[in-house]
């Protein structure tokens, strides 16, 4: 996104209008005349109402935008009401908004809705290419450009998500990661023959019955060569999950299942992008689960990096698996001072919040309570859900220390219950995006299909704790 300096005689000028009353906008104090359409009372100013106007002099187009009552106001109703105009604005083939108020959550609404995901469409619909800014003071600038800096992140989080699963497989989110190494970022790609060495046995079991080799990808952003403190952020990267051999009866969704991994790269596109001053390390194991002759099967047990055996009692619960031995491989390599790993891993997530929160699952109330204030600020919005101990009970099984799937219920907390056993003592925080990364239909400024969430999310709280 361009950023310009504006004038009165740009393409589309934001007027946004606040109601002094039920239903009344405020007219005064405008650099317009609006006379005729105060006098057709067609505006009431509602909040996320648009009305395109076409004065005789002082500019080409208005796009009023209705603010509802300026008490009431929000961050999260500022993000709404412009991104509602994006998109009005995006369907007049609009290519330049000027705006005269500014703040984080104006610049983070347009950028929002400013999205179409159009790799297969012959003919591209049209976006905002540029903001113009009347008036601004240098810092409105910084923070604008800000913003649309830390939105690369997320449109390629989105980008990656919402590409068929042969355009975006191991070896292409590797070769993504790859792009993103630099003076202080490292890039490792593990290949196959070094997961069999290392005895990440889990992640391999998942991939056994896929034609595509699995990877261990690792990314080292030290922002802060000074602090010791180092974030490792896990990403779920199942390219396709069709469940294996207990194979799923829908699939029509399930390339999403690497959106945590494309949430961790776009944190890195975004932090890059910044030059965020924190170390992070992403680690991203990542798969398709196929199903063919040579699948890893229901019943079977096998020994994970960190040691602990599991009876795979569903090849459906493939996303712990994998995620089970990238916890453990990088917790004990790298030592960080806290754990977060992204992943779509339960259907209960969506039963529990639909699509509109993300199950939060932590042993560290801290860490847990820092997530859910930076969730507050982005409306990305998390929940919390228990892990206690009686959970475990769950997962027993006769044959080996524990099983992947365990009898019925609590479905997203059994997923959180295991993934703990792999992370040891260290702060940790799992958040199941299942709902949340991809969406069924368009909804307020978030478009269908791959949403990104994860990275806004997560910039915020490395930025602010
Ligand atoms: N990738 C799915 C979870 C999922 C569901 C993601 C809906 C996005 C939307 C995961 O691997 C899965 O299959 N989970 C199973 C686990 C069960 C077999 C224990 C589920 O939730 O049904
Ligand atoms: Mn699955
Ligand atoms: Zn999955």
């Amino acid at each position: 996104m361009k950023l310009l300096s504006g004038s009165l005689n740009d393409d589309c000028i934001i007027l946004p209008l606040w109601q002094k009353g039920e239903h009344t906008p405020d007219f005064k104090d405008k650099n317009f005349d609006l006379r005729a359409v105060q006098a057709s009372k067609d505006f009431k100013a509602d909040e996320g109402e648009v009305l395109f106007v076409y004065p005789e002099k002082g500019a080409k187009r208005l796009l009023l935008l209705g603010m509802g009552k300026k008490e009431e106001m929000t961050p999260e109703r500022y993000r709404r009401a412009y991104a509602t105009a994006t998109k009005a604005a995006n369907s007049k083939k609009i290519k330049t908004l000027t705006l005269m108020d500014y703040n984080k959550a104006i610049a983070e609404g347009i950028a929002l809705a400013n999205y179409a995901f159009d790799t297969y469409k012959t003919e591209k619909r049209s976006l905002i290419e540029a903001v113009s800014l009347l008036k601004a003071t240098p810092k409105n600038l910084a923070e604008f450009a800000r913003v649309f800096t830390v939105f690369e992140g997320v449109y390629a989080a989105r980008n990656m998500v919402n590409l068929n699963a042969d355009d975006m497989t191991p070896a292409h989110l590797a070769a993504f990661a790859e792009k993103l190494s630099g003076p202080h970022i490292k890039v490792h790609v593990h290949d196959k023959i070094w997961l069999k060495k290392k005895g990440l046995n889990l992640l391999l079991a998942v991939s056994k019955g896929s034609v595509v080799d699995p990877a261990l990808i690792v990314i080292e952003y030290r922002g802060d060569a000074k602090s010791k403190e180092n974030t490792m952020v896990v990403g779920k990267g199942v390219t396709y999950d069709t469940g294996g051999l207990n194979l799923k009866t829908e699939m029509g969704d399930m390339k999403c299942d690497m959106a945590g991994a494309a949430a961790a790269l776009g944190l890195i596109v975004a932090a890059k992008g910044v030059a965020l001053k924190k170390n992070i390390t992403v680690i991203i194991p990542t798969t398709e689960n196929a199903i063919s002759g040579a699948s890893y099967k229901q019943g079977d047990v096998y020994t994970s990096y960190l040691g602990k055996t599991v009876e795979i009692d569903n090849t459906d619960a493939e996303g712990r698996l994998i995620l089970a031995d990238a916890l453990a491989w990088g917790n004990k390599e790298y030592k960080p001072t806290r754990i977060i790993d992204m992943a779509t891993l339960t259907g209960g997530v969506v039963v529990a919040f639909a699509e509109e929160v993300t199950g939060l699952m932590s042993n560290d109330e801290a860490l847990a309570g820092k997530i859910q204030t930076a969730s507050a600020r982005t409306f990305e919005r998390v929940w919390p859900l228990p892990l206690y101990d009686e959970f475990k009970d769950l997962l027993k099984s006769d044959i080996a220390d524990i099983k992947n799937c365990g009898s019925k219920g609590a479905s997203s907390i059994k997923g959180g219950i295991f993934l703990k056993e792999f992370v040891g003592d260290t702060p940790w925080a799992h958040l199941d995006i299942a709902g949340t990364a991809y969406l069924d239909g368009e909804k307020r400024y978030l478009p269908k299909g791959a949403t990104g969430v994860g990275v806004r999310l997560l910039m915020d709280f490395l930025e602010n704790e």
